[in-house]
């Protein structure tokens, strides 16, 4: 994902700049840039990281400016290198444009402009339309502000986008569809970014620039239009992040700060929202809409990715509980499809970043087809919470590693909340069951807490099975979508492959895999399935593969059978999930670090250096860390 950041006001903007795209490198990127005004508009960039390379390239420039853009590189159209690299220049290098997202006609205004005598010097959508805007302004002989706007209107695709003019030397325009824009509002300055992390340092107090928005920002004023010249009212919003939330603190990665963050962020999702002493179970968010969840003929869950596992789980606690018939699909498929969806239909649409593509898409097509959207978001006044019809936000604070770890708790525990509320006001689980669960959901953080402590013992086991080329995941009900999330997660940021299977279809293929270099993770706690899953264990050392097991605590059957076993606390089956998925985090965590592999940004890491992948044959029991394990578990 691109990154962009973007600055007018009286302090100097390189290194304003400079932080925010360092703290926009968690999207990942190939190549960075620069462009500030003074004697000129200058542009700077290179391929490769902004401390890199970047910052060496203009340390003997002239860098003194109070306006500059900014923005970090995701090659779409052309490879990483220093030309494709953004910012890029008009043809006559009088403006300069950052873009994030994608011109999908990019390719006929480019013939376009190329017959008029147009020449381009990098391969990227972003070059043709801000060729395109000059083009229109200087064949319409008409503002910047009304160029920018009748491109736009011509323009297929998403864009968020910050331009920049000679002619214009305190001004920025920013414009945005389909890709988010934020604006910070400072006192006599401005900040536009991508998201708010290069901002929060700077001010609390930002607007979300809508789709088909265009933004006129000096460094006293900001002026919004729709691009078809409506004006709107700028509504600030405040944010209440903290800079340290989006800070390290001390851990090696994001990725890790933020498992150790579940106690807190599962927490978080659930505070003020229930209370089990007094048997409160309220979420504020869909109070107005309770009656159409509670009515609903059929749930229909849309995602991507972990999300789209945290809907698999909240299939089976609203089956469970509530009796509503559920559907989970692919956001990435169901906008590509025609859906049916009948009156009585409820859509939850469920997302950390609230920004994801697919997901927003699958949502515009089921609301043209009258579906009432439900919203479980993450990140504050994103877009998705603004395109649904009413929602809950996960509160689980800004997930910087690209590994998805405690949104996936945090979905998990407000899709159960809304599964237990839509029960309860249907009438189809007992008052026992209500209680029980809601004293059972109040125990998570803590017990979350007791398995990050074991935090080494899956060091060790990490340390067995780094070099492995393959693994599986095998879980049964709740468990299910968690093998499927441990496999992603492993084969995400270690590049291991790795598969996450139901364990009882395992007989009907798979199992073909089985020998003995294949590690198979088993999430095989005390539940409902557990027999069935001890048989399927056996089957797997039959066949002699290497079991490492997630059990609940005191469990010696599996113990005896697996090699290693991680223990995860007893709770409430529904919420297993909250539970077994911490070791398989943390078991994906360390495999990658041991493989040096960049946790952080895995796309970017494995793009700029393809290394060569380590042997499995170095393993695998080393004696020393199987007892050390031993000890490990016996305490
Ligand atoms: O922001 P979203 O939840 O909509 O993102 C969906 C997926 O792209 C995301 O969950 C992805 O699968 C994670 N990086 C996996 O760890």
């Amino acid at each position: 994902m691109c990154g962009i950041v973007a600055y007018t006001g009286y302090r100097e903007a390189y290194p304003v700049l400079l932080k925010g795209l360092k703290r926009l490198e968690y999207r990942g990127y190939d190549s960075a840039g620069i462009a500030l005004l003074n004697n000129g508009l200058n542009v700077y960039k290179k391929k490769g990281k902004v401390t890199g390379e970047l910052e060496v390239f203009v340390k003997d420039k002239n860098l003194s400016s109070t306006i500059g853009i900014g923005h970090t590189r995701w090659a779409t159209h052309g490879e990483p290198n220093d030309v494709n690299a953004h910012p890029h220049y008009s043809f006559n290098e009088n403006l300069a444009i950052i873009h994030n997202g994608i011109i999908e006609n990019y390719s006929a205004l480019k013939q376009d402009l190329i017959n008029k005598g147009h020449v381009f010097r990098s391969e990227t959508d972003s070059e043709v339309l801000i060729h395109f805007i000059e083009d229109i302004k200087e064949n319409s002989n008409c503002s910047l502000e009304e160029a920018v706007r009748l491109a736009l209107h011509q323009v297929v695709g998403a864009y968020a986008i910050v331009i920049m003019s000679k002619d214009h030397p305190d001004t920025l325009f920013a414009a945005r569809k389909g890709s988010p824009l934020v604006i910070g509002v400072g006192k006599n300055e401005y900040f536009v970014a991508s998201d708010a992390t290069p901002i929060i340092e700077y001010t609390n107090d930002v607007v979300y620039l809508d789709d088909y928005e265009i933004a006129v920002i000096t460094k006293n004023k900001l002026s919004i239009k729709t691009i078809e010249d409506v004006v709107t009212t700028p509504y600030i919003h405040t944010l209440e992040l903290e800079l340290e939330a989006i800070e390290k603190n001390g851990f090696e990665h994001f990725m890790l700060k933020e498992i150790f963050e579940q106690p807190k962020s599962v927490h978080d999702s659930m505070r003020g929202r229930i209370n089990a002493d007094g048997g409160r179970l309220v979420l504020g968010g869909l109070r107005e809409y309770l009656n159409t969840l509670t009515n609903a003929k059929r749930v229909v869950i849309l995602g991507c990715g972990t999300s789209w596992h945290a809907g698999l789980v909240a299939e089976y606690v609203f089956e469970e509980f509530a009796r509503i018939p559920v559907e989970v699909e692919y956001a990435s498929e169901f906008r590509y499809r025609n859906p049916i969806i009948n009156e009585g239909d409820v859509v939850i649409a469920i997302s950390q970043s609230g920004e994801t593509a697919d997901t927003l898409a699958a949502i515009e097509l089921a609301k043209s087809k009258g579906a009432i959207i439900f919203g479980v978001c993450n990140a504050v006044g994103s877009s998705i919470p603004r395109a649904t019809h009413a929602g809950a936000y996960t509160h689980a604070g800004p997930e910087i590693g690209v590994a998805s770890t405690k949104a996936f708790t945090a979905q998990v525990t407000v899709l159960t909340m809304m599964a237990i509320c839509v029960a309860k006001a249907k009438g189809t689980i007992t008052e026992t069951l209500y209680h029980e669960l809601l004293v059972e959901l109040e125990t998570v953080p803590a017990k979350i807490q007791k398995i990050l402590d074991k935090h080494n013992q899956i060091h060790y086991i990490s340390e067995v099975f780094k070099d492995a080329h393959n693994f599986l995941f095998l879980g049964r009900g709740y468990n299910f979508p968690v093998a499927l999330e441990g496999a992603l997660k492993l084969k995400e940021i270690s590049y291991i492959h790795a598969e996450g299977y139901p364990a009882a279809e395992m007989k009907h293929g798979p199992i073909a895999l089985i020998d003995e270099e294949m590690p198979v993770v088993f999430i095989a706690t005390k539940d409902s399935s557990y027999e069935k899953i001890v048989s399927n264990i056996q089957e797997v050392r039959a066949r002699k593969g290497r079991v490492i097991a997630v059990v609940t605590e005191k469990d010696e059957l599996i113990q005896r059978m697996a090699e290693f076993v991680i223990e995860v606390p007893h709770i409430h089956e529904a919420l297993t999930p909250l539970l077994s998925v911490i070791p398989l985090q943390l078991l994906s965590y360390y495999i990658a670090v041991l493989r040096g592999c960049n946790v952080d940004q895995p796309a970017t890491w494995r793009n700029l250096s393809l290394s060569s992948s380590p042997r499995w044959g170095t393993l695998i029991g080393s004696e020393r860390i199987k007892n050390k394990l031993k000890s490990l578990n016996r305490r």
